[in-house]
């Protein structure tokens, strides 16, 4: 393979060419919508840091996730934004709590369109931690009856998979536990195995009311040091049962989505997150760059990378692409 006899420029002097040497195509189906559910109705907040996403009341949920469902995407993913909180985030897996209601007038409306509900707490509780706090701890074991209970809840409201992302030792096998032992063993679930603790989250924080009041999460999400470590992570997971795993962020772990990607046999799903989407919405609105051509290039660099699967605020924009 050397020049002259070699020209690599030879399969990219036409679009024909291009596409036929093409290794990685972004497709429809490997994108997943993330909502924000809130009550009310009528209710749609702007995110500011978040152009193009909004705080919705169920009425206007079911309106996106229509255009979602219509273009193609394939699931979204439920957070929520409850009306109260409390220590033991009792709203997390009240019957009637939002992630709840929501997902029921989902499934109602779309059938087919697959609900993924997020399981944690930091929405539900005022002090904003994935877990139960004891003092200024997070009590790890405490926190798993209530995770528990949450994807019980998700799952009786109809939601087709849990995606636990607490980021606790021990939680996925607690939750497929609960679930198997009660007829709910089709719902699989997708685990935030591989969370880092990341300044990217910081817009989602800023959408869910879910910011630590105190100290920060790095005594639970991992260290952004640490790939081998990644592994161990993902693969716990799997001995729980985990059925898709995720790596979270993902544009600064591509090596870690690779690695993950080789390593492992289960469906790989990367999480394209918060502030990811708003730096290159911040950059577009500035003139700095071509918004849709690096949204382009990012999406197919996390495939590329091994995700089988990518969780994005840019998934309508991106399957209009497409
Ligand atoms: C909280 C949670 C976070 C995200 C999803 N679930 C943020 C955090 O850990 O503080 C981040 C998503 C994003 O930034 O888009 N369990
Ligand atoms: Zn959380």
């Amino acid at each position: 393979m050397i020049f002259p006899e070699y020209r690599p420029r030879r399969l990219r002097q036409n679009e024909a060419f291009r596409r036929m040497a093409r290794e990685t195509i972004l497709s429809v189906n490997d994108l997943i919508l993330p909502l924000f559910a809130i009550g009310g109705r009528k209710v749609k907040k702007a995110i500011p840091s978040m152009p193009g996403h909004y705080q919705l009341s169920t009425d206007n949920l079911v309106k996106t996730a229509k255009e979602a469902h219509d273009i193609g995407i394939p699931a979204v993913m439920l957070f929520g934004i409850p009306d109260k909180k409390d220590p033991l985030a009792t709203r997390a897996y009240a019957k009637n709590g939002i992630v709840q209601k929501a997902t029921k007038a989902l499934k109602e409306k779309f059938p087919d369109l697959v609900v993924i509900t997020d399981v944690c707490l930091c929405q539900y509780t005022e002090h904003g931690h994935c877990g139960i706090v004891e003092g200024q701890i997070i009590d790890n074991d405490a926190t798993l009856d209530i995770l528990a209970r949450i994807a019980f809840s998700h799952a009786k409201a109809g939601a087709d998979m849990v995606a636990p992302s607490d980021m606790m030792d021990g939680r996925v096998a607690e939750i497929r536990n609960i679930l198997d032992e009660n007829s709910f063993s089709h719902v699989p679930i997708m685990s935030y195995a591989a969370k880092y603790c990341s300044a990217y989250y910081g817009p989602f924080r800023q959408a869910a009311h879910s910011a630590p009041q105190f100290g920060d999460r790095r005594t639970y999400q991992m260290d952004p040091a640490n790939a081998r470590e990644a592994i161990r992570e993902v693969t716990m997971d799997v001995e729980e049962g985990a059925d898709i795993i995720m790596v979270k962020p993902a544009l600064p772990y591509l090596d870690i989505i690779c690695r993950v990607r080789q390593e492992i046999d289960l469906p790989v799903a990367a999480y394209n997150v918060s502030g990811e989407y708003a730096m290159i919405k911040a950059a577009e609105e500035k003139g700095w760059l071509d918004g849709k051509k690096a949204m382009m290039e990012t999406l197919t660099a996390i495939k590329r990378a091994g995700a089988d699967m990518i969780l994005t605020y840019f998934a309508i924009d991106a399957a209009k692409e497409l």
